[in-house]
């Protein structure tokens, strides 16, 4: 009885120490591969941070949704949990209320600009700026909107 429980032990320990996103890499190799050129894989900010364990949903072949995956109107909680500032400055621009009202909105959310799973480099974040606004008023320029408008606060630096 002992050596059983003893095995079993070690078996659950071994599961734990394993790290996560080694539990989620037979199915979501993509996404891991992603996440590991990401700051927060450096920072051991790892799949669980964002999706929970996920633990039925991984050993039930997908059958089970994971614990939670944050809708736009939710991100701002979810990473704002980590970054208070930035989450705070976007949930009071036009973006922020209407993401915030609802996540079927065509403004942006945090992953919009900042991707997901891949972090974006600000030349790439402007490319999805001018995606959504492709008609700009009249003082703006084409390129560099965040030299006039800070991307958490919008209104623009005179
Ligand atoms: C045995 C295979 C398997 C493992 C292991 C697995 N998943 Fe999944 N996962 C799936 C399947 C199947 C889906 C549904 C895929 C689809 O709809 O394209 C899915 C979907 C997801 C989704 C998207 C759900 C949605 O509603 O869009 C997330 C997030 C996710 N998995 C997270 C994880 C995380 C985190 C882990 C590790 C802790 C993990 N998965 C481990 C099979 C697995
Ligand atoms: C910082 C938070 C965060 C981390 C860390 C994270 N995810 Fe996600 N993930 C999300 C969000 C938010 C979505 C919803 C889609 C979106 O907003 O782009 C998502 C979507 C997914 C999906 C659905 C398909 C897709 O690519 O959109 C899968 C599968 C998934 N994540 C797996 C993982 C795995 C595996 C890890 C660990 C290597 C991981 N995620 C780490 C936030 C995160
Ligand atoms: C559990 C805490 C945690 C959560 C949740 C989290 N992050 Fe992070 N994030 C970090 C840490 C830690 C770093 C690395 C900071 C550093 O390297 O100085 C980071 C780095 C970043 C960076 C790069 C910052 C830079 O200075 O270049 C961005 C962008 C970012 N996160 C966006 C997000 C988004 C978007 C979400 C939600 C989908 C999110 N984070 C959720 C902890 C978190
Ligand atoms: C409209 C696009 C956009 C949205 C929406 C957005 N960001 Fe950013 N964010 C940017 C850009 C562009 C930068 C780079 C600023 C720079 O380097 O001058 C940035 C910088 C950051 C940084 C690193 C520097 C800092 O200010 O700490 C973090 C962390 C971050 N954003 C998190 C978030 C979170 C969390 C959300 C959602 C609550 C969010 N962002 C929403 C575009 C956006
Ligand atoms: C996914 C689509 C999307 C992306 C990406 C996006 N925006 Fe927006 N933006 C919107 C929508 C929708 C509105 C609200 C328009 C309205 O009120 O009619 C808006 C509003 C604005 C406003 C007006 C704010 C106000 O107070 O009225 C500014 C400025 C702005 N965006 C700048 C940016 C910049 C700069 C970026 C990139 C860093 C960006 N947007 C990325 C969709 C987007
Ligand atoms: C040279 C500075 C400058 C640049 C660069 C610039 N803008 Fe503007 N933008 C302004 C000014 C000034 C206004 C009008 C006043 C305000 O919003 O505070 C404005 C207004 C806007 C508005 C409408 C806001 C409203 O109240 O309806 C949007 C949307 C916008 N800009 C998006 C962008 C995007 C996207 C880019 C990059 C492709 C960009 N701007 C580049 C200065 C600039």
């Amino acid at each position: 009885v002992t050596v059983f429980f003893t095995a079993l032990f070690l078996l659950a320990t071994g599961a734990l120490a394993q790290p996560v996103q080694e539990l989620c890499k037979a199915c979501h190799l993509e996404q891991v591969t992603d996440w590991e050129t990401h700051r927060h894989a450096a920072k051991q900010v790892a799949c669980d941070a964002c999706h929970g364990a996920s633990t039925r949903h991984r050993t039930s072949v997908g059958n089970v949704p994971p614990d939670r995956i944050a809708g736009p109107a939710e991100q701002a909680r979810l990473c704002g949990a980590c970054h208070a500032k930035p989450a705070q400055e976007y949930s009071g621009t036009r973006h922020g209320a209407l993401v915030l009202a609802s996540s079927r909105t065509r403004a942006a959310a945090c992953t919009t600009c900042h991707g997901t799973h891949t972090l974006r480099t600000v030349a790439a974040m402007e490319k999805q700026c001018a995606r959504c606004h492709a008609s700009l008023p009249a003082p703006c320029k084409p390129t560099g909107c965040a030299t006039c408008h800070k991307p958490h606060q919008l209104a623009a630096r005179r």
